[in-house]
């Protein structure tokens, strides 16, 4: 038996701006994970995909073109690669990851799929290499994606993210706490990132000053996570909950939980990833996580998650 694993993503600061090639900040949550673990045949069946909800198999030599399933497209991509035919295999995914949430789900599972296949054919992969591939994986599910999910998903690694840049690891000055509020709304990044785009496009002038103003927010954010001032990530939060409201990306459920943690003593708080459904976070601290925790809640809160930011 082989098996792979990937982590949980959030991003702190900067989704749908990074589209527009904008700095963004992501971190890992090693907490949730997702998990693929493989066994030898059936005997002449090829790759068999278990998962909660499928139950597919990859045969032999099939065209990675006709495959519209994420995770046998992962598959036959990694197949491809090492230039061989599926093997008799069956791989078993699990994930604690809630699905659709920004959470990055699907990031996490293609990772830890390929791990597995790998080690199952004992061929190993760089992660530079699986980072390449997981991106192929990830245009599936978000048509445009900018990259940024399957970067921190794979290197495991809190990252400050630009499309064509290369992955500059985040340094953080001191640790803080950040509690993940999901709305228990499924909501498709492809479909926001889509909308957004026909927004910029409809009125430019308007909307790029405000995807610029996202970027200086990154800067000023990533400055303070490196100086280790927490303090100041509070406003910057709330400015770029903000403007992502201006990008219409936030829905009633995410600003009822963002007001429901600052309202709570939260030093700040923001929808992250994609938006109109999915995951807020919350800034708070060892004293003030126990009453956001219950505020979020209250608020209507399907799961709370707490995570260190380190
Ligand atoms: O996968 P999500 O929902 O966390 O969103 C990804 C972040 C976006 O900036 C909205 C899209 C992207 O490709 O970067």
């Amino acid at each position: 038996m082989t098996t792979g694993s990937a982590p949980a993503k959030i991003i702190l600061f900067g989704e749908h701006a990074v589209v527009y090639d904008q700095p963004a900040l992501a971190v890992p949550v090693s907490s949730l994970r997702a998990t693929a673990s493989t066994q030898p045949g059936p005997a002449g069946q090829g790759l068999r995909i278990l998962a909660r909800g499928l139950d597919a198999t990859l045969p032999a030599n099939v065209s990675s073109d006709v495959l519209d399933n994420a995770l046998t497209y992962a598959a036959s991509l990694i197949l491809n690669r090492l230039h061989i035919t599926a093997p008799d295999l069956t791989v078993r995914i699990e994930s604690d990851i809630p699905m659709a949430s920004g959470l990055g789900s699907g990031a996490a599972v293609s990772t830890a799929l390929i791990r597995a296949v790998c080690a199952a054919v004992d061929a190993p992969i760089s992660n530079d290499d699986l980072n390449a591939l997981v991106y192929e994986v990830e245009k599936l599910h978000h048509g445009n994606p900018s990259g940024i999910d399957n970067t921190v998903i794979v290197y495991e690694s809190p990252v400050l993210y630009k499309r064509g840049a290369p992955v500059q690891r985040l340094s953080i000055g001191r640790p803080f706490m950040l509690l993940i509020g999901d709305t228990g709304m499924g909501a498709l990044t492809r479909i926001a990132v889509g909308d957004v785009g026909k927004l910029v496009a409809a009125d430019p002038a308007r909307y790029h000053p405000v995807i610029e103003s996202i970027g200086r927010i990154v800067t000023q954010a990533q400055a303070a996570i490196s100086a280790g001032d927490i303090a100041a990530l509070g406003p910057l939060m709330a400015q770029n909950h903000a403007a992502l409201q201006t990008l219409t990306v936030s829905s009633p459920e995410l600003d009822t939980l963002v007001q429901a943690a600052t309202g709570a003593g939260a030093l700040g708080a923001k929808l992250s990833g994609g938006g109109r459904g999915g995951n807020m976070i919350a800034l708070v601290t060892e004293a003030t996580a126990p009453a956001v925790h219950q505020a979020l809640v209250d608020a209507g809160a399907a799961n709370v998650f707490k995570t260190v930011v380190s």
